[in-house]
Order: structure tokens, then sequence, then C-alpha cells
């Protein structure tokens, strides 16, 4: 059994305020792709982790990874002794602010809800998955969705056209409680977003208004996010680019996959890039 852990994309980001346990209050659209992780299961012994792809070495020296914390709390949940031979395909860079740990954590739940029969709802899944992390939840269906609160409280995205989506990403890891704790500036109103866009262009226009709060922050402590939003902004096709969560991974939408594609292959070859359609997640 395996379940896929796409990449989270922030197409806007707005921080509205701070909660009095240093938490954010956000405001942001979310979907999903065109970059994955995958989780699988194997075996009926006692829970383990294995971890490949191109990024494993990044997650060596962590000692207690999110998706085996994702098996204890689901196990702990319902009263069972967690079992299965897990493994991560790590594809996503670390710490790169599209939600690759918390993507699999998500994908860990959905796994195991599946291979040890528990038929939990979404809704329960959801509120197991924010005691793992604020982005988590929304992971757990990996379709466009508003986020607000800190992450947890999910409603409908508008009505999406077809977009296609560039992630590129310079290489260097950035946490995300620094990004936070570097953010200057006032607190930003939720963003006006139309109940449907009926093109690409008419989305990217709306979006352009919108903004990443942490775009500033990211880049005093990340100065290659700039010369990332350049070269995705000088593509033939690009709508809008953009930083992604607290980043440094950067994004660029277009309404062609074409477009997208030649624009991953024109970023240098040092840095990370992915792009394709949007994530459909099964229904
Ligand atoms: O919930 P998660 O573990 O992903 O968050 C990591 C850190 O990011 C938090 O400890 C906090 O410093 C910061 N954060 C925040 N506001 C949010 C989400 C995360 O300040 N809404």
């Amino acid at each position: 059994m395996r379940e896929q852990a796409p990449a989270k994309v922030n197409l806007h980001l707005h921080v509205t305020g701070r909660r009095a346990d240093g938490y954010h209050l956000l405001d942001s659209l979310a979907v999903f792709g065109p970059a994955a992780d995958t989780v699988s299961v194997d075996g009926a012994g006692r829970v383990s982790l294995e971890v490949g792809g191109a990024f494993a070495g990044g997650l060596a020296a962590e000692p207690d990874n999110l998706v085996l914390r994702a098996a204890r709390a689901l196990a702990e949940a319902v009263g069972i002794r967690p079992w299965g031979g897990l493994r991560l395909e790590k594809l996503l860079p670390i710490a790169s602010g599209i939600g690759g740990g918390s993507a699999d954590a998500a994908a860990a739940l959905r796994l195991l809800n599946r291979a040890w029969g528990l038929k939990l709802s979404t809704a329960r899944l959801r509120e197991i998955a924010l005691q793992l992390g604020a982005d988590v939840p929304v992971c757990i269906e990996s379709r466009p969705a508003r986020m607000g609160g800190i992450g947890e409280m999910i409603t409908p995205a508008p009505k999406l056209p077809a977009i296609a989506l560039l992630l590129v990403n310079p290489g260097e890891a950035l946490a995300t409680p620094s990004v936070f704790r570097a953010r200057e500036g006032d607190f930003s109103a939720p963003a006006n977003l139309p109940e449907a866009w009926p093109s690409a262009a008419a989305m990217a226009e709306d979006l352009r208004r919108c903004d990443n709060d942490l775009e500033a922050a990211a880049t005093c402590l990340c100065p290659p996010i700039a010369a990332v939003l350049a070269a995705i902004g000088a593509q033939r096709g690009c709508l809008l680019m953009r930083m992604s969560g607290s980043g440094a991974t950067c994004f660029g939408l277009f309404s062609r996959v074409e477009d997208a594609q030649a624009a991953a292959s024109a970023m240098p070859a040092a840095w990370w890039s992915s792009a394709g359609p949007l994530y459909e997640a099964p229904v």
C-alpha cells in the first residue's frame, strides 16, 4: 500500500495576527503538486521506518521522523499498537516551505488508516493531524483549500482554472520558526478572493494583489530567494512568481504545462525544480 505526499504550495500567505502562545494566524490559499514524496507500508512486524530518495540524507540526523510520529499518534488515538514496515521516498527538499514533512505525516495517517482497517473519517484524521503540526490537517485531503487559524481552519478554495506550477528551490534549508521571528511589519487583512476564476490570467491578476508576508524575512535569511524569483519571473508564460510558505521554495504560476516544464529545464542545474499540473487527489 502506498500514498502520495504532494507538495503544498501557498499561492498567497497573509499573516493576520499572532496568538498568545506565539503561533501566527494565517490566511492562505494552498494547492498541491507538482512534486510528491511517497509513503508505503509492507509487512506486519513492529513499526519501523526506512527512508530513501534524493533527499533522504537530509533526514538521517533526525531521531523521530514525522511519519513515525504520525503512526504513533494514530495508534494511540484508536488504542492499538502500531505495526508495519514503513518506507518514505523523500523526493521533496527538506525545510523548504512546501510542507514536505507535513505531507508525509498526512500520507502516513491516510495510509495506516487503510492498512490498519480503522475507517476513521477525514474530520477525525484532521484532528490527529493537528497534533503533528499546523500544516498537517490541510495535507490530509491534499486538495486546493483556504487555510485560516494557524493553518487548521480549512474552507473551500475558489474554483480553480487549469493551471501549471513550477517549483524552484535554491538548496538552502530554512527553519520555519526563524522566518516567523524575522518577520517585521504590521499584520495583513485576509485576501479578498472570488468564488471562481474563469482563467489562469484572472487568477494571477487577483493573486498579484496578495502577498507572501514571510517573503521579505526569508529573503534576508536566504538571499538566493531573490535570484530564484527573478529567474522564474523571466520565463515565458509565467503569470505570477512568489515564495511558498516560509521558503525557500518559490513557485511560478503558468496556464500551460509545457511552459512550466520548459521553464524548469531553463533553471540552473544546482537548483531543485519540478513542474507540472496540480495534483489530482483520488476520490
Ligand atoms: O506547526 P509546525 O510544527 O509546522 O510549526 C513550526 C513552527 O512555525 C512553530 O513552532 C511556530 O514557531 C511557527 N508557526 C507559527 N504560526 C503558524 C505555523 C507555524 O508561528 N501558523
